[in-house]
C-alpha cells in the first residue's frame, strides 16, 4: 500500500490508473475509521480497478475548535485496516498540505446550495462550505472515479450530489447505506466519545426514525406530526438533548406539504453527554424498532 502526504505524489500515484482507463475507487474520510467507513472500502476494492483513501481530519468543516481539537485521530490503525482491507493507495496530508496559508482559510470557497442551509448546516455555520472545499481539492487531485459516500451523513451526500452536478465533477457518487450496531446505533466515529451510559443513551435516535417510519407507512401524511413524534421520543430520554426531527424530500431535503407523493428521508439531531450526533432513515424500508437483542438492520 503506498501512503503519500503531498497532494502532487497522491495524484501522481492515481496517474496509471487514469491513463489505462482504470477505475479509481475514492473514499474520502476523516479516519477514526469504524465498520461504516470500512463497507465503503470494501465495496472500492471490490468494484475498482484501484482504490484510494484519504484521511484528513478537515479544520475548514468544523464551526467549533473544541470539536476539532477532540475529533479522533488513529493514523497507525486506521492505516493498518486499509492494508488489510486491499486499498491501493492511502492520502494522509498535514493541514498545511491541503490549506498553505492555515489558519487562515482559503479565499477560494465552494459556495453551497440551498440543500445546505437548515438541519446540519443551521446547527454548524460554515460546515458544510468546508466540507465542499475540501471535498472538491480532493476530487480535483483524484479525476475521474467513482466515490464512496455513507447515507450516514445524508444531508451532506445531497450537499455533494449538487456541488458535483453544478460543478461537472467526472465523479460517480456511490451512496452507501449506514451500518449499524445490533441495538440499532448508527456507527460514527463519534460514538467513540461517548461512555456506555450515554451510547445507550444514543440508541434513542434510531427507535425515534423507526417511530416515524412506522408513522409514514402506516399512512400519516402530515411531515409535522411525524416529526413531532420522532421528537417526542428523543425527548423521552433524559441524556439527550433533541436538536432537530424533520421529514423532508429525499432530494432537495426541504419540508414537503404532504407525506406520499415524492420519496422523503427522516432526519434526527440529539446531543448526547455534549456529543452532537445525527441519523436518519428512509422509511419506506425501515419500518422496524430495534431492540437491544436484534439483530443489526442496515438501511438498504
Ligand atoms: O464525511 C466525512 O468524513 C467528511 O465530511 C469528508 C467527506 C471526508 C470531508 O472532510
Amino acid at each position: 500500500m503506498n501512503v503519500v502526504e503531498s497532494a502532487r505524489a497522491f495524484s501522481d500515484a492515481l496517474e496509471d490508473a487514469r491513463r489505462t482507463g482504470g477505475c479509481i475507487g475514492f473514499v474520502p474520510t476523516m479516519g477514526a475509521l469504524h465498520g461504516g467507513h470500512r463497507s465503503l472500502i470494501e465495496r472500492a476494492v471490490r468494484e475498482c480497478d484501484l482504490a484510494a483513501v484519504s484521511i484528513f481530519v478537515n479544520p475548514l468543516q468544523f464551526d467549533r475548535a473544541d470539536d476539532l481539537e477532540r475529533y479522533p485521530r488513529q493514523l497507525a490503525t486506521d492505516l493498518e485496516l486499509c492494508a488489510d482491507l486491499g486499498v491501493d493507495v492511502v492520502f494522509a496530508p498535514e493541514v498545511s498540505e491541503l490549506y498553505p496559508d492555515w489558519p487562515q482559510p482559503p479565499v477560494t470557497r465552494v459556495t453551497v446550495g440551498p440543500e445546505a442551509a437548515a438541519w446540519e448546516g443551521a446547527e454548524r455555520p460554515g460546515h458544510f462550505e468546508g466540507v465542499t472545499t475540501v471535498v472538491a481539492k480532493l476530487f480535483a487531485l483524484v479525476g475521474r472515479c467513482r466515490a464512496y459516500f455513507g447515507e450516514k451523513d445524508f444531508q451532506q451526500l445531497v450537499v455533494i450530489r449538487r456541488m458535483v452536478r453544478d460543478l461537472g465533477f467526472p465523479v460517480e457518487l456511490v451512496a452507501c447505506p449506514t451500518v449499524r450496531e445490533p441495538s440499532g446505533l448508527a456507527l460514527s466515529s463519534r460514538n467513540g466519545r461517548l461512555d456506555a451510559g450515554q451510547r445507550a443513551a444514543a440508541r434513542v435516535l434510531s427507535r425515534a426514525l423507526a417511530t416515524g417510519a412506522r408513522m409514514i407507512n402506516e399512512g400519516q401524511r402530515d411531515p409535522a406530526k411525524v416529526s413531532d413524534a420522532v421528537g417526542k421520543v428523543v425527548a423521552s430520554e433524559p441524556s439527550a438533548l433533541l436538536r432537530y426531527a424533520a421529514v423532508v424530500d429525499a432530494e432537495t431535503l426541504s419540508v414537503p406539504e404532504l407525506l406520499g407523493t415524492r420519496p422523503v428521508r427522516i432526519l434526527v439531531a440529539a446531543e448526547v453527554g455534549g456529543v452532537h450526533l445525527i441519523d436518519n432513515c428512509d422509511p419506506s424500508v425501515f419500518a422496524h424498532e430495534f431492540a437491544a437483542e436484534e439483530p443489526a438492520c442496515n438501511v438498504a
